[in-house]
């Protein structure tokens, strides 16, 4: 497997490129101090670009880099600490770095704009989220999360609960799910819900039950994946604060799902996890998180190596 850009969910449809990424993972976590002491990427530079806020996926695909003997340069703040203050174009922005390094990870606000920046870019692309758009290593590690915990990923049931509109993270995944003969109810206000044009481009042609209450669902899930209310992407604070707050999984929720089931979350969360269920085995957000930086070394080594 011989990856260039990793801009879309779409790149991964084909079962034989998601498992040969898995297994590549899953081999990386095993022999993780074989390879570290390896270095199979000694001598490349990736930058990582950020001109929104991030924790995970900056950190893990920073130190995905350097397990894998690479170096990094990084800007956490590329809005205010690049020449994009000085008016200069994300082309060109793009055009420079590219003669620089051997990978660019970016993520930026606008949706569309790690297409863009990929045409401009002489070295392979890594879309770590483009505004309300898509977040696809995000869903490669919740597929592989999926596939850790259950052993599988088709024939699952899951729910999709919170921002269906804004949140990137969840339409990513709902696009790889939707491939392998899942049921999908998607869970989440009236105001912020999967939107009809989306069931079409990221449902692959599938149904999808749609709900308003966790209640209704958690009894029935193999997985509840949840999901912030992506506050930056409201008109104003007050459109935000009509909905924050309106979906929260609490212990009386959770005692109604299956035993072997299990709660996802791409995080951070704000409030809609409370926070006396981490210590629940079916917990899985810190062990995600985790997964990332095992599938982010497979996705750098594929494309580097
Ligand atoms: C997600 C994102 O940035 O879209 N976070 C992440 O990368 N783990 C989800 C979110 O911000 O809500």
């Amino acid at each position: 497997m011989k990856l260039q850009n990793v801009l879309t969910t779409k790149q991964f449809h084909d079962p034989k490129v998601l498992n040969e990424l898995f297994a590549l993972a899953a081999k990386i976590e095993k022999q993780e101090k074989s390879i570290v002491k390896k270095a199979p990427l000694q001598g490349k530079i990736m930058a990582a670009l950020f001109y929104e806020p991030s924790t995970r996926t900056r950190f893990s695909f920073e130190t995905a880099m350097l397990k894998l003997g690479g170096e990094v340069v990084s800007t956490e703040n590329a809005g205010e600490f690049s020449s994009a203050v000085k008016g200069e174009t994300l082309q060109d922005t793009i055009r420079i770095i590219s003669g620089y390094v051997d990978a660019i990870v970016m993520r930026h606000s606008i949706e569309g704009s790690a297409k863009i920046a990929s045409e401009i870019s002489t070295v392979p692309v890594i879309n770590a989220g483009d505004g309300a758009g898509e977040h696809p290593t995000q869903a490669l590690l919740d597929m592989y999360t999926i596939k850790k915990e259950l052993g599988k990923i088709d024939g699952l049931t899951i729910a999709v609960a919170g921002d269906l509109l804004y949140g990137r993270a969840s339409r990513s995944l709902i696009d790889l799910l939707s491939r392998y003969n899942n049921k999908i109810y998607l869970v989440s206000p009236d105001q912020l819900k999967f939107p009809e044009g989306h069931k079409q481009l990221y449902g692959n042609g599938m149904k999808f039950e749609e709900y308003n209450n966790l209640k209704d669902v958690a009894a029935k899930v193999d997985v509840l994946y949840m999901t912030r209310i992506q506050k930056e992407r409201f008109a104003s604070e007050a459109e935000y604060l009509k909905l924050k707050g309106s979906y929260i999984l609490d212990k009386s929720i959770v005692s109604m799902m299956k035993k072997n089931s299990i709660i996802m979350h791409p995080l951070p969360r704000v409030d809609e996890i409370n926070r006396d269920i981490d210590s629940d085995p079916r917990a899985a957000y810190f062990r995600e998180a985790r997964n990332g930086l095992y599938l982010r070394m497979a996705l750098l080594h594929s494309i580097l190596n």
